[in-house]
């Protein structure tokens, strides 16, 4: 029986838009999806060890609960200078049905 990718995320990257979609538990967090679907030179360069900083995303819709930000979020954001709660590593957002209907801009260097 196959799975009903019912996770829809939406991904702003430069000038594109994707829409994305995933089963819970397809993927381990939501950094892992945009590697895998969209290409964004060094994304992800630590796979998910939450230190690299490149992962970064903007949150520009979305209602539920994205999960808390552990010790490893917290720490690589405020060395990059970011203190806006909407501003989250992706690698750090477990990728769950809470994630239905997020859209998310992914950050580049400097913009964050
Ligand atoms: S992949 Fe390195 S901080 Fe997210």
């Amino acid at each position: 029986m196959s799975k009903t990718r019912d996770i829809c995320i939406t991904v702003l990257y430069q000038e594109e838009s994707y829409a994305l979609s995933a089963y819970e538990g397809e993927y381990r967090s939501l950094m892992a999806l945009i590697y895998d679907h969209v290409y964004v030179s060094d994304f992800g360069e630590c796979r998910g060890m939450g230190r690299c900083g490149t992962c970064v995303i903007q949150i520009i819709d979305h209602t539920g609960p994205l999960g808390a930000m552990d010790r490893n979020e917290t720490a690589t954001l405020e060395k990059m200078g970011v203190c806006s709660g909407n501003i989250r590593l992706a690698c750090q957002i477990p990728l769950t049905r809470a994630l239905r209907g997020l859209t998310v801009r992914i950050l580049e260097e400097g913009e964050a």
